[in-house]
């Protein structure tokens, strides 16, 4: 979603502006501006599209730019008024010498609005974001002092907002604000950065302070000033990032997803590492922060989780009940945080999310928190405002994710599932211990299954051919794959733009079978020695009956397959119970064949943002 980047120092402006822009691309956008203070003036440069489109806009006014010292940027993703040129942000008041930039929703603006536009202020554009340049300036206008200005203007804001202000008249000067959207500044040397994410200023530095709801940064070149919402200072940590500048690059790749789809073996290898090194041993899940006996009564989780998150937390339901016998629901944070839920002190909530920055997903785990849970968070983000909420914090450490569609995230969830379910099963003793040592021995073999599938890729990339014209897709798996079935077609959905759909693959006759002829290719993900294997195959008999193509995802060697199917994808033995953790990587292989094939923009598809910051 929209991003922000700020910078106060001696380096070129545009070029830090356009860089910290770059590595927020990501996150999805329509149209990009920035604003530039040098001495005497502030000037905003604004494009539609992609970044390209600024970046030209600024060589061919090159000459009007003189030596900024200060600069904020902004990417957006619409949210109040078309993408176009006026709207997007920088907003400017009325008399333009205060600019903002504002991720978030101001869900008052029509009211505030209203009143400005009695005082005189002179609206421009169909923004909510907009109307926080008025009321500062306003605010400006009556204190002459820009910190107490935003002070006072926040206090009248509801909704979200990360917000950085910069005027005119006090040069060298960014104001930093944040409610329930992330906010950080980058400390440097002579130097400060301001931002709505670490990517925007990986480059330059490793030293951050996190902004929390309601806290105001006053940001000069050689000062970080931080303060609550009434002025009172308050004193931050400054934190070191854990990422490099390195995973930002593709690598050689020509895509990120590619790339991030081929680091899954060593993401797997990552998330193993110290919690399972010996399959005499148990897990060590030190980051459960609950009593062993607790865990041992435990008898009800729910999992909240949006997206490719929710697919993973349905894997973890499957094998946490199968495992641990506990009783888990798996529910939509949009659905669970509109309705009347039986949440209490006694469940366990985990909340599962990539960014850590899920809106739905926050607003869900502060009403459990509400009800006495205790709030497990699994995220790649331990620097999120998700992880921030969190009594138990199981990191995932994929690595940052760059491909709007999530790959090595998934697969590190679904690894992460895996180690708790194990880790509640020991607690309460509920698992067979030598199935459970070769689940161990399984799991740690993994990696090198994945590397297998990966490093020939020949049949998947044929069938991308075949298959690209298609315009509509089945996935169909049972069990513990039905979720394998659904992020599959999730992944060819975001990226090609193909309608595909994963079922039950028992559902087919109540309904989506009257769908199948020719033109509607069904997937089917069949693991032997399971209890499900037979059933795929029937239910995949019948849709040949339809004159549906059939395409097999298989770690079985029956020629019978081969027969039946147009199209075999093998992947190596694994058994059933596990195999969610492998099926994952042909399907989002498959998916990514097909889009690039299409010639889909395959890392920031239309239309989708990687984190999804508002409800
Ligand atoms: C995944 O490919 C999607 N881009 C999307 O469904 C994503 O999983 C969802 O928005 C949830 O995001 P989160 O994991 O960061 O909370």
């Amino acid at each position: 979603m929209c991003g922000i980047v700020g910078y106060v120092g001696q380096r070129d402006v545009v070029s830090v502006l356009l860089k910290g822009l770059t590595n927020l691309e990501y996150r999805g956008y329509d149209s990009a501006g920035i604003a530039l203070q040098d001495s005497g003036d502030i000037k905003v440069y604004k494009s539609l599209g992609k970044l390209i489109n600024l970046k030209n806009e600024l060589e061919q006014r090159r000459a009007e730019i003189k030596q900024p010292i200060a600069g904020i940027g902004h990417i957006r993703w619409a949210t109040h008024g078309s993408p176009s040129l006026v709207n997007a942000h920088p907003h400017s008041c009325t008399c333009g010498k205060l600019v903002v930039v504002h991720n978030g929703i101001i869900e008052n603006y029509k009211e505030l609005r209203e009143e400005l536009s009695k005082k005189g202020c002179e609206f421009r554009s169909q923004t909510d974001t907009e109307t926080i340049a008025h009321l500062v300036a306003d605010e400006y206008s009556k204190t002459k002092n820009l910190e107490l200005a935003v002070r006072n203007s926040v206090k009248k804001l509801q909704g979200a907002y990360a917000v950085c202000v910069m005027h005119k008249d006090v040069p060298n000067l960014i104001i930093g604000a944040r409610k329930h959207a992330p906010m950080l500044v980058g400390v440097g040397e002579g130097e400060n950065f301001i931002a709505s994410d670490t990517p925007a200023i990986i480059e330059y530095t490793k030293r951050t302070i996190y902004l929390e709801d309601n806290e105001i940064a006053v940001v000069t070149k050689d000062t970080v000033k931080v303060t609550d919402i009434e002025g009172n200072v308050v004193t931050k940590k400054v934190e070191t990032l854990p990422w490099e500048p390195m995973a930002l690059s593709k690598l050689g790749y020509k895509h990120f997803m590619l790339k991030e789809i081929h680091e899954q073996p060593d993401v797997i290898r990552n998330v193993l590492n110290g919690k399972l090194y010996d399959i005499d041993e148990p897990i060590a899940l030190n980051e459960v922060k609950l009593d062993s006996e607790i865990l041992k009564k435990l008898n009800k989780i729910e999992i909240i989780a949006c997206g490719t998150s929710l697919h993973a937390a349905l894997v973890g339901k499957y094998i946490i009940e199968d495992f641990a016998g506990i009783s888990v629901e798996v529910e939509a944070s949009s659905e669970y945080i509109y309705r009347k839920t039986t949440t209490d002190a006694s469940t366990l909530v985990i909340g599962v999310s990539q960014s850590g920055e899920t809106a739905d997903t926050i607003t869900a785990i502060k009403q459990a928190k509400a009800k006495g849970s205790h709030v497990l968070i699994i995220t790649n983000r331990p620097d999120s405002n998700m992880a921030r909420l969190a009594d138990s914090l199981i990191p995932v450490n994929a690595g940052i994710e760059v491909s709007v569609a999530a790959t090595k995230s998934y697969i590190a969830q679904v690894i992460s599932f895996y180690l708790l379910a194990m880790h509640l099963a020991e607690i309460k003793g509920s698992i067979d211990k030598s199935y459970l040592k070769n689940l161990k021995h399984e799991l740690i073999q993994l990696p090198t299954k994945i590397e297998e599938v990966l490093s020939n890729t020949t049949t998947i990339q044929e069938c991308a051919r075949k298959f690209s014209s298609y315009k509509n897709f089945i996935y169909i798996a049972r069990g513990v794959n039905l979720a394998s079935a659904f992020e599959g077609a999730l992944k060819l959905k975001e990226i090609s733009y193909i309608n595909a759909t994963g079922y039950a693959a028992g559902e087919l006759k109540h309904g989506p079978i009257a769908m199948l002829d020719e033109t509607m290719p069904v997937l089917s993900i069949l693991i032997p020695g399971g209890i499900t294997y037979e059933k795929v195959l029937s239910n995949s008999e019948e849709a040949k009956a339809r004159n549906a193509k059939l395409i097999a995802l298989t770690s079985s060697n029956d020629k019978n397959i081969d027969v039946l199917f147009d199209v075999v994808l093998r992947i190596p033995q694994v058994s059933e119970i596990l195999s969610p953790a492998i099926t994952c990587v042909p399907l989002q292989l498959l998916a990514y064949y097909i889009a690039e094939f299409l010639g889909k923009d395959v890392d920031q598809p239309r239309n989708l943002a990687k984190s999804v910051t508002v409800e």
